[in-house]
């Protein structure tokens, strides 16, 4: 199976390349999968940018460490083809994984949210990817590593390489250049990227964001205007093994 994997989508200029840009490739892929957890002013997801993404021809959406800070989620999580990190404790509310069908394939997803640097609270993600393969429901699995720290990131792949198709790092909003597959046929990339501004710090406004560091106080988020990008990266599943990988990156005009 094709698809595509479309990073952070963060703030209004996220949702505008997503609107933008989406529908004109859409049909080059079996699946579009989204990460949205900043999709609302940067935090959290609305039910109407839910319904936008889904509009514009995204199939599925990966959350993260923002993805309950609009409590309206709490009225669609359920229903909706919508994963939260796998790893939170027991009880909380959403799916920790879809199976998706494509192509005559199917395909596991699920998100693994690091603990370096961000919240301590959650469980392993080692020992939950090993729980959800454990009772693997398809062949190719997609695993959104939604982290802070690139050595955790990596932990991750070399733990999970060969047992799924693919992993792709989530969270910090910068892509990175070493999209990889390994000899046992599982993809990895460090970070897809924002799909967002860059004329920003990480889709945060630059005059707030910047005065978080120069003063040491905590500052109102805003999130940034501007030219929007999309970025995002192609897969190509089969049989669980990864057979392609390749960042994509669409610039607003
Ligand atoms: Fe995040």
């Amino acid at each position: 199976m094709r698809l595509l994997f479309v990073g952070d989508v963060t703030a209004e200029p996220g949702l505008r390349a997503v609107r933008l840009h989406l529908p004109d490739i859409r049909d080059r892929y079996h699946l579009v999968i989204a990460n949205a957890e900043n999709a609302s002013g940067g935090k959290g997801l609305t039910k109407k940018h839910y319904r936008e993404l889904r509009e514009a021809g995204v199939d599925a959406i990966t959350l993260g460490n923002h993805g309950f800070d609009k409590k309206e989620i709490l009225e669609f999580i359920e229903a909706e083809p919508i994963v939260r990190a796998a790893n939170y404790p027991p009880g909380v509310p959403g799916k920790d994984r879809l199976v998706l069908e494509a192509a005559g394939e199917r395909l596991l997803l699920f998100q693994l949210m690091g603990r370096a640097c961000m919240d301590a609270n959650f469980d392993s993600p080692f020992q939950t990817a090993d729980r959800l393969l454990a009772e693997r429901e398809a062949e190719n699995v997609l695993v959104d590593v939604h982290a802070e720290v690139t050595s955790e990131k990596y932990a991750l792949f070399r733990y999970l390489d060969g047992r799924v198709s693919a992993l792709l790092g989530t969270h910090t909003h910068v892509p990175t250049a070493d999209a990889q597959i390994s000899e046992r046929g599982t993809a990895f990339l460090t970070d897809v990227g924002m799909t967002g501004t860059y004329d920003s710090i990480i889709g945060g406004e630059v005059e707030s964001f910047l005065a978080r560091f120069l003063t040491a106080m905590p500052q109102p988020f805003r999130a940034a205007k501007g030219r929007a990008s999309l970025l995002g990266v192609e897969l190509v599943l089969e049989g669980g093994r990864a057979r392609a990988i390749r960042p994509y990156r669409w610039d607003e005009p």
